[in-house]
């Protein structure tokens, strides 16, 4: 195969050591490609410039994949996420995070080979941005849902099930009480789920789905939902098998690809070279298979899974003691020897 060019988006606090770490592996096991770093977030805004540039959009949407470090957003007023304008802006409508447990790794299921895979509504719901104050004391947002939007979701999710031979997709709603926005999107699935046949389609209200993920987790196989309760369910999921330091994600478009961690900029231990890199490198195992790639990603996939079992290389959050460079250099060391 030959050489890929991918825009890299270094990003803020720990992005630029994760992003280190992660390219240095990907040429440690021969992956060959031309990288274009991009500004992006806080060190952007720093430079005078908007946290997502429309350069770095449209530089993106040449290029057609992108591998992303996590950017900073303050809450509350300042800078709006850099994060929600690419997806806006590159119809990245779909977010996909698996969630599945990997030897060795502490955590409360650790003992029941869970592997999940959320699939996030990315443009729409209360991230569409129409949020205005309708009195001096009243602030409110709008959640939109379109029917277009909801059945692009279902297609892609459906598709990506055969896909990777999963056998049952779970939509997550709260239709009962809100029944236009949330009854729309539960209506488009089903129908959607009507071209599947051999998948079996079922559906579940978004507050008994997070009990029912704390207490019987290995009953689900796909989870597709709405952008704010995705947002929050894949997090929860992250705990479930280790934390935010293991969850990778992929935003899907049309025409584009954006590949980056679930977890944020981690201000709190940035510059300390102590984060775990392996989000970020587990996204780009995601998008060297998007990339037809697969033996590489196999032979990362398969260091991760040998190390964290060995143990004896992890990074603080997994309760080891390695930094971000002994702990890419262990898993270059198993992957190639
Ligand atoms: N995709 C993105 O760019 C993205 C996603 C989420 C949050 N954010 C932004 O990140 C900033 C910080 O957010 P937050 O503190 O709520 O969440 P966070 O994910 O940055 O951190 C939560 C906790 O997890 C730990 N953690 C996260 N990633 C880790 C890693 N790779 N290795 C070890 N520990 C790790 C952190 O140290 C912290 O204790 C905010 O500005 C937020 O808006 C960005």
């Amino acid at each position: 195969m030959g050489k890929h060019q991918i825009a890299i988006l270094p990003g803020d606090g720990i992005g630029p050591e994760i992003m280190d770490a992660t390219l240095a592996i990907l040429d440690q096991i021969g992956f060959e490609a031309d990288y274009f770093p991009l500004e992006a977030g806080l060190s952007a805004v720093d430079k005078g410039l908007a946290p997502m540039p429309d350069s770095t959009v449209e530089r993106i949407r040449e290029i057609g994949i992108a591998l992303k470090s996590p950017t900073t957003t303050p809450s509350g007023g300042g800078h709006t996420s850099a994060n929600v304008t690419l997806r806006k802006k590159l119809d990245l409508f779909a977010n996909v995070r698996p969630a599945k447990t990997l030897p060795g790794v502490k955590g409360p299921f650790a003992d029941k080979n869970l592997d999940i895979i959320i699939v996030r509504e990315n443009t729409e719901d209360l991230y569409a941005g129409i949020e205005y104050m309708a009195h001096p004391d009243v602030a409110q947002s709008i959640k939109v849902i379109t029917r277009q939007g909801s059945a692009r979701l279902f297609e892609y999710t459906f598709k990506m099930a055969i896909a990777q031979q999963r056998k049952k997709v779970t939509v997550v709603h709260k239709a009962n009480i809100m029944k236009l926005s949330d009854g729309l999107f539960l209506e488009e699935f089903y129908k959607a789920a009507k071209n599947y046949p051999d998948i079996e389609s079922n559906d579940i209200i978004v507050d008994n789905c997070c009990m029912q993920l704390v207490t019987k987790p290995q009953q689900f196989d796909v989870l597709v939902t709405e952008n704010l309760y995705g947002d929050i369910i894949s997090d929860l999921c992250a705990g479930l098998v280790g934390g935010l330091g293991l969850a990778p994600g992929a935003n899907i478009g049309t025409n584009c690809a954006v590949f980056e961690a679930v977890h944020g900029s981690a201000p709190d231990i940035a510059g300390k070279g102590v984060a775990n890199p392996t989000a970020l490198l587990m996204s780009a195992v995601m998008m060297l298979r998007h990339l037809g790639e697969h033996e590489k990603a196999d032979k990362i996939q398969n260091a991760v899974m040998r190390v964290c079992q060995d143990g004896k290389c992890l990074t603080i959050d997994l309760g080891g003691q390695a930094s971000t460079s002994d702990y890419a250099k262990e898993l270059v060391h198993v992957a190639v020897g």
